[in-house]
């Protein structure tokens, strides 16, 4: 009999029972063994459940009992997490998570005690909530280098972004939907800022360049500066707007960042709504493939969860945990020496000079054009430019014309 404790019953823990016991009877076919959740931790009073005898208090009896092999965190945030899984990790017991901020800042301490203990530590729904994408990375495409990652990682914000650009929506409304619907962080600010996607694709980097890429060193632009009318302009450009977490082998060094990007509808990235995640990995055998599902939600993290509670059961004392290596401080490139395209709004004090410098320094210019257009405002997209450089040129336009959007252009 496998006995496993779930620690935290919010969203994803309650969904991690639910999924378990709906499924049990596969699921213990699948392990091969009996399996039982003896305990379910959290500081919270949940009466009146059919688990009432499972909940506890008390993370030491997790700990210190022998019979459990395997641990679910599903707690989220650092603290207690970081302390409750390195002990755990440390006793012998495998753990499971879907904390994508505790992987994304201690992924390589914890991987490596993991290895030394000969347990694992499995974080499938740490990224892309129910989309396979940590295994299938490290171990179906393991026969490649991988090259490049792009993806929606983001759930609360491509839904706001959605209901922006079909339904005209303002942004909060947007925002407190998707917090109905269980999308969203604690703090949602983690979301509408960058930063859950910044530790999602942290995750991606690290397992697939096998040195962990630290949040502290990507550069990471939200959503709030993205306003209705850059979505109308990204309308005329022929794409759409999108929250992007991206990573690039640079020799033995990485490139990564997170921004909004305006994205041609040719992409396989154009077309995903609402919760959906999609994940492009550029491998040099396989070419481009892309993981696409729903990227939050209760029951799609919880798929995730189980299905790693069952692969750490079947793994029991047999070590196939994922790995990567700590990294120094400068694996992760600085921004300055990239180039990319740029989507640009203005308002003009004189329109006609302000594109003409605009178009001296970041060459042929595509114009574009919205509804309700007023006559000192401008839009364009520019060649390719080093990024230092636009920084720099953005301050002698500032001069011309007051700069009201400045987003990404990629192509993917
Ligand atoms: N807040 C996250 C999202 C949850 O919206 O994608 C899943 O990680």
């Amino acid at each position: 009999m496998v006995k496993i404790a779930v620690m935290g019953y919010g969203v994803v823990g309650s969904g991690t029972v639910e999924v378990f016991y709906k499924n049990l009877s596969g699921i213990e076919s699948k392990i091969g063994d009996k399996a039982d959740i003896k305990y379910i931790l959290d500081l919270r009073d949940f009466k009146g459940t059919p688990y009432d005898d499972k909940f506890i208090k008390d993370f030491n009896l997790i700990l210190n009992d022998p019979e459990i092999t395997v641990v679910v965190e599903v707690i989220g945030g650092l603290n207690p997490s970081y302390g409750f899984v390195k002990s755990l990790l440390e006793a012998g017991k495998s753990v499971v998570t879907s904390n994508k901020e505790l992987v994304a800042e201690k992924g390589a301490e914890l991987l490596h005690i993991a290895r030394e203990k000969k347990v694992n530590f499995f974080f499938e729904a740490s990224v892309g909530g129910g989309i396979p994408i940590i295994r299938p990375l490290h171990h179906c495409m393991s026969a490649n280098e991988i090259d490049e990652i792009a993806g929606i990682l983001n759930g609360t914000t491509n839904f706001i972004l959605t209901k922006m650009i079909n339904e005209g929506m303002a942004f909060d409304d947007a925002l407190s939907t998707a917090q109905k619907l269980g999308y969203a962080e604690r703090n949602p600010a983690a979301d509408v800022e960058g930063h859950d996607s910044c530790r999602k694709i942290c995750i991606l980097a690290s397992l697939a360049f096998g040195k962990h890429v630290y949040p502290k060193d990507v550069y990471t632009e939200g959503i709030t500066g993205v306003t209705l009318e850059d979505v109308q302009y990204c309308n005329d450009f022929g794409g759409a707007v999108k929250l992007i977490g991206w990573a690039s082998r640079r020799g033995e060094r990485a490139a990564v960042m997170v921004c909004p990007a305006f994205i041609s509808s040719e992409s396989q990235l154009a077309g995903v709504n609402d919760v959906f995640n999609a994940i492009l990995v550029r491998g040099d055998a396989t070419g481009d493939v892309v993981f696409y599902g729903k990227g939050a939600g209760k029951l799609p993290t919880a798929s995730a969860v189980v299905s790693d509670i069952i692969m750490a059961a079947k793994m029991h004392n047999n070590s196939k945990s994922l790995y990567w290596e700590d990294s120094d401080k400068d694996f992760v490139l600085d921004l300055s020496g990239l180039e990319n395209k740029f989507y640009v709004r203005l308002i003009c004090k004189d329109k006609t000079a302000a594109l003409k410098k605009a178009e001296e320094m970041w060459g042929k210019l595509k114009v574009l054009h919205r509804d309700d257009e007023s006559e000192n405002e401008a839009a364009f997209i520019t060649a390719k430019i080093n990024e230092r450089k636009f920084r720099e040129d953005c301050a002698v336009l500032s001069e011309l014309a007051e700069i009201k959007g400045k987003i990404r252009v990629l192509d993917y």
